[in-house]
């Protein structure tokens, strides 16, 4: 028969890696808690329209990477792609955005049908978090402080790099948009059928293209630092000067345009040092401050950021260290000790502070020993008819040469210093 596998692009974590994915996501939960956010959970189907409405029909994540379905009774629904249309929705839905400050995060997997490659999956993980009712550029400054703790913490501070840009207020895009469109308009043959296709669409989208073609061209296209109205400007100063103050390391890059539709002012995403692509973008975002009125809540300034959980786990791969587990392997020999042996079990999981594995399914001294030591345990712990009787356990270590002993039964709350 065929076996069934999994769908490409959507991976299985299997037990020896799911331990550091907990480890992390435990790290960036307890930070993001240090500085006042709070969970949020919204779930992984949405009616399409949300995204449609929200990314915008033209990006790339909306007109060609969506799961869309019909559902049985007809409605069209979208896995989702990513997690801020669905706090936003959440958000108006709940009235959590009336005359409220609101600092939320959430954590989950997302759908793209992207095609798949290292570092780019179908079915991928993200970490958002997402700050509601505050103008900024304080708030900025917070979010970027809040991913520098992140990568401090986990020791890779110096393989990524802040790249930050503004898009500015509405007028300041499509002033900016008219000189770029005429810009492109004028050098139309030189670009490739794609960024020629967005020129109607996207134009702005266009500084993202990685043709190496094209780079000279999109290097000397107009740049919207130049084009910033006063309070766009004065947003974008006040951000980069206390960045400065604060010692934070950024780079402006006048190319970041990010492929939503919603972002407004200032945009970032932190990318492997020294990495030229945006295929290995760590973490990414952005102001949206008129997404909740388009989307028919109270106008809400907003803003927040989301990183790829898959490509963070690669970057930490060699700076991760998993605190060593200490667990003790119960080998229960003979059907006489195998109640008093999960009392026993419990009693050391409990007060001692150990993790326990119990021999399920029988088998002599060797088999059962054979297995604690494939279980990865420390010890051995074995009871046995006699040990039973005198109301103790062997200790046997698995790991070093330590000879093994006898501990009493109601010495075992301090298993511990056994190990
Ligand atoms: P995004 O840039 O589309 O932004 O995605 C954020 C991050 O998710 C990326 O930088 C990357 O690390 C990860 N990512 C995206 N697509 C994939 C994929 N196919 N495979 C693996 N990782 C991927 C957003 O989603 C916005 N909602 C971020 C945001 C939050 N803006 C404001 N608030």
């Amino acid at each position: 028969m065929k076996k069934i596998q999994a769908i490409r692009g959507m991976e299985d974590v299997l037990p020896d890696v799911s331990r550091r994915w907990a480890m992390v996501e435990e790290l960036l939960r307890r930070i993001v808690t240090q500085y006042g956010y709070r969970e949020i959970r919204f779930p992984i189907v949405e009616f399409t329209e949300l995204f449609t409405r929200t990314i915008g029909e033209t990006a790339d994540i909306v007109a060609k990477e969506m799961y869309t379905f019909l559902d049985r009774s007809g409605d069209s629904l979208t896995l989702r792609p990513e997690g801020t249309a669905c706090c936003v929705r959440a958000g108006i839905e709940h009235g959590l955005f009336y005359n409220q400050v609101q600092r939320l995060f959430y954590c989950g997997p997302m759908f793209r049908h992207e095609r798949p490659q290292k570092g780019r999956y179908r079915q991928f993980y993200q970490f958002g978090v997402e700050a509601y009712g505050i103008v900024g550029p304080d708030i900025d400054v917070e979010i970027m402080l809040l991913a520098q703790r992140f990568w401090r913490e986990l020791k890779i501070d110096h393989q990524v790099e802040l790249q930050i840009n503004t898009l500015g207020n509405a007028e300041t895009r499509a002033c900016y948009r008219e000189h770029l469109v005429q810009y492109f308009h004028d050098n139309y043959a030189a670009l490739d059928e794609d960024s020629q296709r967005r020129l109607q669409s996207n134009p702005l989208r266009i500084l993202d293209s990685k043709n190496p073609d094209l780079q000279p061209l999109i290097n000397d296209a107009p740049k919207i630092l130049d084009y910033l109205d006063s309070s766009s400007h004065d947003h974008f100063t006040w951000l980069c000067q206390a960045l400065d103050d604060i010692k934070l390391p950024y780079v402006i890059n006048a190319r970041l345009v990010r492929g939503l539709d919603y972002y407004c002012h200032t945009v970032f995403e932190w990318v492997p040092v020294g990495d030229g692509g945006a295929q290995s973008t760590i973490c990414a975002g952005g102001h949206y401050d008129e997404l909740v009125a388009n989307m028919g809540g109270k106008a809400t300034p907003a803003i927040g950021f989301a990183m790829g959980l898959e490509r963070l786990l690669a970057l930490v791969a060699n700076t991760l260290e998993l605190p060593k587990l200490r667990t003790a392997y119960l080998v229960l020999l003979g059907d006489k000790v195998i109640s008093q042996g999960i009392l026993l079990a419990e009693k050391i999981r409990f007060h001692g502070g150990v993790n326990v594995i119990v021999n399920c399914g029988g088998g002599s001294l060797s088999t059962q020993l054979k297995r604690a030591d494939k279980s990865e345990a420390d010890i051995a712990l074995i009871l046995g008819e006699t040990e039973l009787a005198e109301e103790e356990v062997v200790i046997k270590y698995l790991r070093d040469e330590r000879p093994q002993k006898n501990i009493k039964v109601t010495d075992i709350e301090n298993i511990k210093i056994f190990l």
